[in-house]
């Protein structure tokens, strides 16, 4: 019987070390995203599997999986990546690493916002190809203190974002969700339609999870009712926005700007987006700080030690 784990990709150093202490483990001699073929022997010979938000944990893989899995450990947040449904069918647990990136993911929000707002990557490349030259209504932007904030998803990561917004930069903050959040209704949040959202907000942010109920619900049509100053950020997942109808609202104007962290066909981006300057692209980093991304490893190793014991991880996600 296997009691190994398999990682799929080196995590940082610090965790690596901890796994040691813990378990025995295998991982991916080469800094690069695991194979299908190397995903497979994972689930086929392992006791846990640690996988990456971009490995494809499919039904189809799920199936293969030997009679030690007890365990995938995704490292990350969103799960929407795995076939949870499969996997506890087979008496798999699947476990993500939420609470310690939620500092992380909502502050990269607030630097795609600004980054859009306030044109910081136009300008960083102005300066670095041409001269600038000072004008009134040189490289004009718009304010963020006190104007209107919509989240979409009022979880961890967009109450998070919600409270920061209040707290630090005097915002209304109007939230569309499935229920009342009291965490955002203490900071004056109202609950409100989708359709008075995405016509009342300066800002549009979103912190839905990847579900068929969520896949593109911005599109064309959200997209007109929004103001034509409105800026829209996205560090959720990349379907929940319908990226060609988004490339064409930009380059419309239709709406303002956009700043994006994650996008439809990862590590695809739509061509039309890249051309454009009212867009600002990161590469899905939104956990990517070094704490960060050292605390969530260390999370997957306190599951994969209670897995290892016979107990149910603390992390466990339910669909
Ligand atoms: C996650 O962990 O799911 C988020 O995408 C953070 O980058």
């Amino acid at each position: 019987m296997s009691r190994k784990v398999y990682v799929s990709r080196g995590l940082p150093k610090r965790v690596m070390e901890e796994f040691s202490r813990i378990c025995e483990f295998d991982v991916n001699p080469i800094d690069k995203q695991a194979s299908r073929e190397e995903l497979v022997n994972g689930v086929k010979n392992y006791a846990a599997v640690v996988s990456m938000l971009n490995d494809q944990i499919d039904a189809e893989l799920i199936a293969q999986a030997g009679p030690d899995l007890k365990l995938i450990a995704n490292y990350g947040v969103g799960f929407n990546n795995i076939d949870v449904k499969a996997a506890n069918a087979k008496g798999i647990y699947v476990t993500n690493t939420p609470d310690v990136l939620t500092d992380a993911t909502a502050d990269l929000a607030w630097a795609l916002l600004f980054g859009a707002a306030r044109r910081v990557v136009e300008g960083d490349k102005i300066c670095r190809t041409s001269t600038f030259s000072w004008a009134p209504e040189y490289m004009l932007g718009y304010d963020v203190t006190g104007r209107t904030l919509g989240i979409i998803g009022a979880g961890r990561i967009g109450s998070n974002f919600a409270r920061k917004a209040a707290l630090g930069f005097g915002m209304r903050v109007i939230y569309y969700g499935r229920h009342n959040s009291p965490a955002l209704d203490e900071i004056g949040g109202k609950l409100v339609s989708l359709d008075e959202l995405l016509r009342e907000s300066d800002y549009i942010s979103l912190h839905v999870p990847l579900t068929p109920d969520t896949k593109h619900l911005i599109g064309a049509s959200e997209l007109a009712k929004m103001k034509p100053t409105a800026i829209l950020i996205n560090t959720a997942r990349g379907p929940v926005i319908d990226e060609a109808a988004l490339a064409e609202a930009l380059k419309n104007h239709v709406i303002a700007a956009a700043g994006l962290d994650v996008y439809e066909r990862e590590p695809q981006i739509e061509a039309a987006l890249k051309g454009l300057d009212n867009v600002v692209l990161m590469p899905h980093v939104g956990s990517a700080t070094f704490d960060t991304r050292t605390n969530m490893g260390l999370m997957i190793a306190r599951n994969i030690e209670a897995v290892l014991a016979g107990s149910e991880p603390p992390n466990v996600v339910r669909v």
